[in-house]
């Protein structure tokens, strides 16, 4: 399963940068109008400064397009689900950009972007759970489709709020991940494992005999 960093913050995004684990950055325009980001080529010329992982970013109007096609690392359009969104796919596509299909909730859209021939499709689990609906059975149910017909479209999960998520998208075998920093940071933690190492602390154990 790819692990993508969900975050337009530099000081994330430097402290993971040499992480091998970490496949990539995804982005969003919510995520830049909170930082008050408003230039995105800045962002793009810094983010590769510093790292070579792949940037998933909102395509926001035909000037981004050449930058897309121009750059020599891998920077994959975002593009919400909407039946123009689907035809923009194609049309990406054809200009060789890679596209990730975002905000996709049903097996029916997950088909429809495949067909066009989305990369990946992003499923906010966060967000789907929020309206009362289970995030974990309509994956499952995308995960079979796309079996049943050797898609190769990659299934991401986002909207990750807490690592249950991470957890339930690894059991369900999807191909990608998108984590906040928090959320990547509670998956080290187990209160056995913590309290394992208290006691071998205590018996003067040190963490040197396990290198
Ligand atoms: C990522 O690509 C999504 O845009 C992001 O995970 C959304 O997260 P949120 O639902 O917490 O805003």
């Amino acid at each position: 399963m790819e692990i993508l960093l969900d975050t337009v913050n530099f000081e994330e995004i430097e402290e993971m940068a040499d992480v091998k684990w970490v496949k990539g950055v995804t982005t969003n325009p919510t995520f830049f109008k909170r930082q008050g980001i408003n230039n995105i080529h800045e962002f793009v010329d810094k983010y590769f400064a510093i790292t070579q992982q792949d940037l998933h970013l909102e395509l926001m109007n035909e000037e981004d397009e050449k930058y897309f096609e121009k750059s020599s690392y891998t920077i994959i359009a975002k593009v919400p689900f909407s039946k123009q969104g689907v035809a923009l796919l194609s049309y990406y596509k054809s200009k060789g950009i890679e596209v990730n299909m975002h905000l996709v909730y049903s097996v029916n859209q997950a088909l429809l972007a495949a067909k066009a021939g989305a990369k990946y499709i992003c499923v906010l689990m966060g967000r789907f759970d929020d309206t009362g609906q289970d995030a974990f059975t309509v994956l499952t149910k995308m995960k079979q489709a796309y079996n049943n017909f050797d898609i190769e479209t990659k299934i991401m999960a986002a909207s990750v709020r807490h690592p249950l998520h991470v957890e339930q998208a690894a059991l369900i075998g999807l191909d990608a991940i998108t984590i906040p920093y928090s959320v990547i940071n509670k998956m080290y933690d187990h209160p056995l494992t913590e309290r394992g190492i208290t006691d071998f602390e205590a018996d003067n154990c040190s963490t040197k005999l396990y290198e």
